[in-house]
């Protein structure tokens, strides 16, 4: 996706040689009009697969996810981090491991929000190794639903999150692909020299 690479090129900061901060329209101030654009080319993609539910991670995920359920018109269903005192009802659960911050944490769907009948697409903001989307899949796969794909807003080609999805059988989809972030600058899929 163009404009998603120009916006990486213009305000990306490689901080170290795996860490790329997007916070000027991603992490932490959003880009709408790019989420916007995001949300519907993961609709392009993914539009003729019966989509029924779009499931993320809090919190950096939501902002691409909700833009795709608008475009898909199906519900935005995102994990939450901590269990909430108004989750009365049972809930699915995975620990994800964070390789980034070094931290496990439990995350948790709401079972009346997630059924056998689903036809899941996952959607994140970042695929390093690919621990948030499996822990998805695994709370998919506890509700007996589907997970059809998995769309990623930055993919770092680098690190192994695609080849362990793959490996699980998904069937992924990144809007742009970072090959490296040595010699403090970001060099896409396809640019290397
Ligand atoms: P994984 O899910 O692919 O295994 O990735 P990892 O454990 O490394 O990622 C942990 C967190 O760090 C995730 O956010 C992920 O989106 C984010 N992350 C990974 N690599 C980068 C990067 O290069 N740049 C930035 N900006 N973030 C990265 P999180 O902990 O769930 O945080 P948030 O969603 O609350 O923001």
């Amino acid at each position: 996706m163009d404009l998603l690479k120009q916006k990486v090129e213009a305000d990306g900061v490689v901080i170290d040689e795996k860490i790329l901060k997007v916070d000027g329209f991603l992490n932490h101030q959003i880009d709408a009009k790019l989420m916007h654009s995001v949300g519907q080319t993961f609709y392009e993609q993914f539009k003729e697969t019966g989509i029924t539910k779009i499931l993320t991670i809090e919190a950096s995920g939501i902002a691409p996810a909700i833009m795709a359920a608008m475009h898909f018109d199906v519900p935005c269903l995102f994990a939450k981090k901590a269990k909430p005192s108004t989750l009365t009802k049972e809930a699915y659960q995975a620990d994800i491991h964070s390789f980034t911050k070094n931290t496990t944490s439990t995350v948790i769907v709401a079972k009346e929000f997630l059924g056998a009948h689903d036809r899941v697409l996952i959607i994140d903001d970042f695929l390093a190794n690919g621990d948030a989307s499996l822990g998805l899949n695994e709370i998919v796969q506890q509700a007996q639903a589907t997970t059809v794909g998995v769309g990623i807003v930055v993919e770092k080609s680098f690190q192994p999150g695609r080849e362990r999805l793959e490996q699980a059988g998904l069937k992924v989809s990144s809007l742009c692909k970072v090959a490296s972030l040595s010699g403090n600058k970001v060099t896409f899929v396809g640019e290397e020299v």
